[in-house]
């Protein structure tokens, strides 16, 4: 049994990104604790780069914000599974601050073994994932994480498309293989 965070990227709840995070939310916790945390939820400044969370207990951030729930929830994960709508092919800037401030922590106090993305774009294009896939494979590359899979969804635009093909049943599996 593994403990979850699900980081859901979309400032637009009950969207796209909401129900695919929820429908892998239901298969994981099958077998795993699992908790979705929504940038909507949490007001985030983007990291000012100034490094001070090199040297500070716990490698935390000076800036008092909602990170600090943040961190405590991610303290004791095992698998972190990235949600997010496709932004000029990137994740969401929101999610993008937060991801940025866990630079520190990932490294030296966090226990996340497994990563796992989940994506959603209105367009159909073959490349629509390619930055965001390299981007990540990366990032696995440089923290030693383990691919914990993915489910990537084209031609979704409006709140409720994925409902019309098998997004949520792929991440419902993806959810249900979390080990
Ligand atoms: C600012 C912005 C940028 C977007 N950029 C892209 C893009 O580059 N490619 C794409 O396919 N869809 C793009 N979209 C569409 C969203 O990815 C799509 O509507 C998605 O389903 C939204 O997910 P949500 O319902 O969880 O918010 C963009 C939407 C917004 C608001």
């Amino acid at each position: 049994m593994s403990k979850i965070i699900v980081l859901v990227g979309s400032m637009r709840k009950g969207g796209n990104t909401d129900l695919l995070a929820k429908a892998f939310a239901k298969g994981a916790g099958k077998n795993n604790t699992v908790e979705i945390i929504s940038v909507a939820d949490y007001k985030v400044n983007p990291c000012i780069g100034c490094n001070s969370c090199f040297k500070r207990e716990g490698n935390e951030c000076f800036q008092n914000d909602d990170m600090s729930a943040i961190y405590g929830k991610l303290k004791n994960a095992d698998i972190l599974v990235i949600a997010s709508p496709v932004y000029f092919y990137g994740i969401s800037a929101q999610l993008k601050a937060v991801v940025d401030r866990l630079h520190t922590p990932m490294r030296n106090e966090f226990k996340i073994k497994k990563l796992g993305l989940i994506l959603v774009g209105a367009a159909v294009l073959p490349e629509l994932f390619d930055s965001i896939k390299m981007q990540y494979q990366l990032v696995l590359n440089f923290f030693h994480l383990e691919d914990a899979g993915m489910v990537l969804v084209r031609g979704a635009k409006d709140k409720g498309d994925v409902t019309e093909s098998k997004a949520l049943k792929e991440a419902y599996d993806l959810g249900l293989s979390m080990v």
